[in-house]
């Protein structure tokens, strides 16, 4: 169910979380929400004097331009308040154009029987206008889709039209983004919530990092090399090196105020005349250095023993955006104990699927004392509080999926918050897809293959018809700080996969055993000193621990049934697409 907004007399102004009475100096304006989405579609409030501001989605002018209808929505949420505006009150042809922002203060009025909206707001005064030339408009009424949209990420979050007069197929698609970003925000509420509620601490993890936590060498690197390059390039153009003949001149000067000093101080000549002396040496002396140092510069990105010299970059060192928070978050499991870190992360994939970005955000408890079993728990804990969370808060939005996109989508909501998922091993999971006759698959399937996407979706959406958790992943195709199991063949990891979407969730236990850690870091032949700090964590009181990373956007595609992760994200980022 949909919160309740706060009882009339209260309302003259509320955000969408407070439902107190506002503070004579609070918020101004009424969210449209707390009108349209009441049980009564607004019916109490009649007679209400409020002050509203949001988009015109659609406006036209009527009674030969005597008044007009504007469908104003304030993004929060999927309707809009029907808004009527008499000529005497304000220049019409001002409002009406889609666009158009306005804030308006009137009444609300019961409107006749058999309107859609049971209430409208009559415009006593209008407050502000922001205008639109029609004509400029980037983003017309017709021949939308989601991939126009994505040429305007700076334009498309104002887009919903969806309402009960105005549906046509653009309306659709445009209300989709706001709809999505509604859904986002919520997913990340309920996120915190989740967490808080099982005793979880949020930490935040680096951006910038220094170790590669997949150890797959796909890091964006972080450098200022290339611009200090630059400004020393144009720098030693405007004021150039000093010349070898300028350093002997000064090396000449050094020497003559040296033989000076000594001079003096062997003629014993007095205090003062010996510290005149000294401090023109000094400068002498400062003068050369300075020459001397801007004599080695050089342009171009600093070198030695002909490989690039990364002592010479900001931090002293390679560095790189992060692809994952984990192992920072490991150090503060084990001293907090149940810790989660929520934040952007970055892979260099050159990837044009529909389900990877460049930059994603990623959810990654990390659990103290845990095993895989545990693991597995939370995961799907976690999955299904999330699922819940949509269908108690945010059910307009998802009823406007179901109508426009994906008739399945609150089913599959339903289904996942209450049902088990399938657990079985990686293993059992190769087995059964060998057997597969109905299908041909483009990958080959045999036990030590990495899951293909279509492996994984046929095993979620084909045999279980259900989440399913795969365990047990054979080591060599899992990162290194995954739990040797005794088999000595697979490793302690688990993957949620999830109809619509595939892998949901990665996660594993812990090496937690130094000496195993090592040989496994060294296996991957990854360099040891970046990973020396994280050895520590096993040299001092090592425990077991597990964690997973749910990929926040690849959830949001699963819950709204959309097809494509460029679209649940305010600003995609993928191989030569970075806007903004
Ligand atoms: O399986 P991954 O690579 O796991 C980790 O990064 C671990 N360090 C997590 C942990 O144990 N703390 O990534 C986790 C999830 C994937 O299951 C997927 O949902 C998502 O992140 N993901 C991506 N989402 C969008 N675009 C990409 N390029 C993604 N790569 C991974
Ligand atoms: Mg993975």
């Amino acid at each position: 169910m949909e919160t309740q907004p706060p009882p009339v007399e209260e309302m003259s102004a509320v955000t969408l979380t407070s439902d107190g009475p506002p503070s004579p100096s609070g918020p101004r304006r009424t969210l449209i929400r707390s009108i349209v989405a009441r049980p009564d579609g607004g019916l109490g409030l009649v007679g209400s004097k409020v002050t509203v501001g949001g988009m015109v989605k659609t406006g036209r002018e009527q009674g030969k331009g005597s008044f007009a209808f504007l469908e104003l929505n304030d993004g929060s949420y999927l309707d809009s308040l029907q808004v009527i505006v008499d000529s005497s009150v304000a220049d019409l042809g001002r409002l009406v154009p889609t666009g158009t922002s306005v804030l308006v203060e009137g009444e609300l009025k019961k409107t006749p029987d058999g309107t859609k909206q049971p209430v409208e707001l009559r415009v006593q005064r209008v407050l502000d206008v922001g205008s639109v030339d029609p004509s400029k408009y980037p983003i017309p009424k017709t021949k939308l889709t989601l991939e126009f949209l994505r040429d305007f990420v700076h334009l498309r979050a104002r887009t919903n039209t969806f309402n009960g007069s105005c549906q046509s197929p653009s309306s659709v698609l445009l209300s989709q983004i706001s709809a999505v970003t509604r859904i986002r925000d919520e997913l990340a509420f309920a996120t915190h919530t989740f967490f808080r509620e099982n005793g979880f601490r949020y930490v935040h993890t680096p951006i910038i990092t220094t170790s590669d936590c997949e150890g797959a060498g796909e890091m964006f690197q972080v450098t200022a090399m290339f611009s200090d390059a630059e400004k020393l390039e144009k720098e030693l153009k405007e004021n150039p090196p000093p010349s070898e003949d300028e350093i002997e001149a000064a090396k000449l000067l050094v020497k003559e105020k040296g033989e000076a000093v000594s001079h003096l101080k062997s003629i014993k000549a007095s205090k003062a005349d010996i510290g005149a002396s000294v401090s023109l040496l000094t400068s002498a002396k400062e003068n050369l250095a300075r020459l001397e140092e801007r004599f080695k510069l050089k342009a171009g990105i600093a070198q030695k023993d002909g490989k690039i010299d990364y002592s010479r970059d900001f931090f002293g060192r390679q560095a790189f955006l992060t692809v994952s928070g984990q192992l920072q978050v490991e150090t503060y499991a084990c001293a907090l104990g149940n810790v989660y870190t929520f934040g952007p992360t970055f892979r260099a994939e050159h990837s044009h699927t529909s389900r990877h970005l460049a930059e994603f955000w990623m959810i990654e408890p990390e659990i103290a004392f845990a095993d895989l079993q545990e693991d597995m728990y939370y995961a799907e804990s976690y999955v299904r509080f999330l699922c819940q969370w949509l269908l108690d808060h945010c059910f307009r939005d998802m009823e406007f999926m179901v109508k426009n996109y994906d008739k399945t989508a609150i089913d599959r909501l339903r289904l996942v918050a209450s049902t088990p998922f399938k657990r079985i091993s990686y293993t059992e999971a190769i087995k059964l897809l060998e057997s597969v006759t109905d299908k041909k698959f483009e990958n080959k399937v045999q036990w030590g293959i990495d899951l293909a996407s279509e492996h994984e979706r046929y095993l979620t959406e084909v045999v279980f018809k259900k989440p399913v958790i795969v365990y047990n992943y054979p080591k060599g195709i899992k990162a290194f700080y995954m739990r040797l199991n005794d088999d000595d063949k697979t490793v302690a990891a688990m993957d949620v996969l999830v109809p619509k979407v595939g892998e949901l969730i990665g996660g594993s236990q812990r090496e937690e055993r130094y000496d195993i850690l090592v040989r496994r870091i060294q296996e991957a032949e990854l360099p040891l000193e970046p990973y020396e700090w994280y050895l520590d964590l096993r040299r001092y009181g090592t425990l077991k621990h597990s964690g997973f990373g749910l990929g926040f956007e690849r959830m949001i595609l699963f819950a709204t049934g959309l097809d494509n992760i460029r679209d649940v994200i305010p600003f995609p980022r993928y191989p030569g697409r970075a806007d903004l």
